[in-house]
């Protein structure tokens, strides 16, 4: 049982003119940003919104992002404070998601945000997606383009493969240059919390808002981020961490200079984390075939982009029943 093909249209004007009217008619497009494919739905309409969720497969208490054409779009939707101003000043269009406390006009359905009194909210840099919000004219919500719990898409035919005929269309706009999902930041309370590690590193936030936490449950300060699930962005073979070198059956995913034994990818052969976080989810994809006993990862340092790497490996590797998390970064991707 095959589902149907589905449209896939470059992302020329004609292209994005089509996308845009399809959004706001309230179906489902699939479009490109810098860190990955997002499914795109008009996020003022709850209809389309949980055609979205039933596309992805998504769990309802997991809230979506609101990606807007700039910051001024953002501010008719969310509350910014001064930390808000410099990172949207400094830092958008670009990888990076706040989740602001909604304004009392906000027009985005609760659907979208799981019933939250806050909102988050992104002004993605890729230039496709930048044209088809401000032709759109409205906030769009947009989770990674694929079934809940499995890898992120980077390319048009990543999309095509996890959502086939669930989608209306698929804005092509190439490859992803960043390849990991947004970092995603909760400005609600008094201390910014780390959501989500992500393409935007601690060390750039922290660098302009001092010190950011973890999640931590026992906080009563602590943000209501329900989207925790530890496995996430699975392939469907097992995955390895630490690995020096595949068993036999294994497929590697090296990360630095190596032998060069085995059989297997390389993440970034000089060591450089942002190739590697560019690689990720597409060498995971193509390192899961049929009869492969287990993905072998190297270690990847945790610092900068690492952080992100490492957290997208730790879910691909965890327990395949999804268990919602006390603790710990929120995860859906
Ligand atoms: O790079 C990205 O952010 C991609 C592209 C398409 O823009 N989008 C993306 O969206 O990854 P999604 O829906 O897969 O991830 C949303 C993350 C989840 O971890 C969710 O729990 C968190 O953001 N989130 C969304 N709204 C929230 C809120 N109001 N409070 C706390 N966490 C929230
Ligand atoms: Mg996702």
């Amino acid at each position: 049982m095959s589902a149907p093909a589905p449209l896939i249209v470059a992302d020329g004007p004609a292209g994005i003119a089509r996308a845009a009217e399809a959004l706001r008619e309230g179906r489902l497009v699939a479009f490109p940003t810098e860190t990955v494919y997002g499914l795109g739905a008009d996020a003022t309409d709850d209809r389309a919104v949980a055609a979205l969720f039933e596309a992805k497969g998504r769990p309802r208490f997991n809230p979506l992002i609101v990606h807007v054409a700039d910051a001024a779009e953002a501010e008719t939707l969310v509350r910014f404070d001064d930390r808000a101003h410099l990172l949207a000043e400094t830092l958008w269009p670009g990888p990076l998601t706040l989740v602001l406390p909604r304004l009392p006009a906000c027009p985005v359905g609760l659907l979208a945000s799981a019933g939250l009194d806050s909102l988050a909210v992104r002004v993605p840099a890729h230039p496709t997606a930048r044209r088809l919000l401000a032709e759109t004219g409205g906030p769009v919500a947009a989770p990674s383009a694929n079934r809940s719990g499995a890898v992120s898409p980077t390319t048009p035919q990543h999309v095509a493969e996890s959502l086939g005929g669930r989608v209306a269309m698929i804005l092509a706009g190439g490859r992803c240059a960043v390849g990991l999902e947004s970092t995603v930041l909760d400005l609600t309370g008094k201390d910014p919390v780390l959501l989500r590690p992500g393409a935007v590193t601690r060390e750039t936030l922290e660098g302009l808002i001092g010190p950011i936490r973890r999640p931590d449950a026992d906080d009563p300060a602590a943000p209501k981020s329900p989207g925790r699930l530890a496995s996430h962005y699975a392939p469907t073979a097992p995955v390895r961490l630490d690995a020096q070198r595949a068993e036999p059956g294994e497929a590697f995913l090296a990360f630095g200079p190596t032998l060069g034994r085995g059989d297997g990818l390389n993440l970034s052969p000089t060591g450089d984390l942002a190739e590697a976080a560019s690689n990720l989810f597409a060498m995971l994809r193509s390192l899961d075939r049929p009869g492969v006993a287990a993905i072998a990862v190297a270690p990847i340092p945790d610092t900068g982009l690492g952080e992100a790497i490492n957290d997208r490996l730790r879910r691909a590797a965890a327990p395949r029943i999804p268990v919602v998390e006390e603790n710990g970064f929120s995860g859906e991707h």
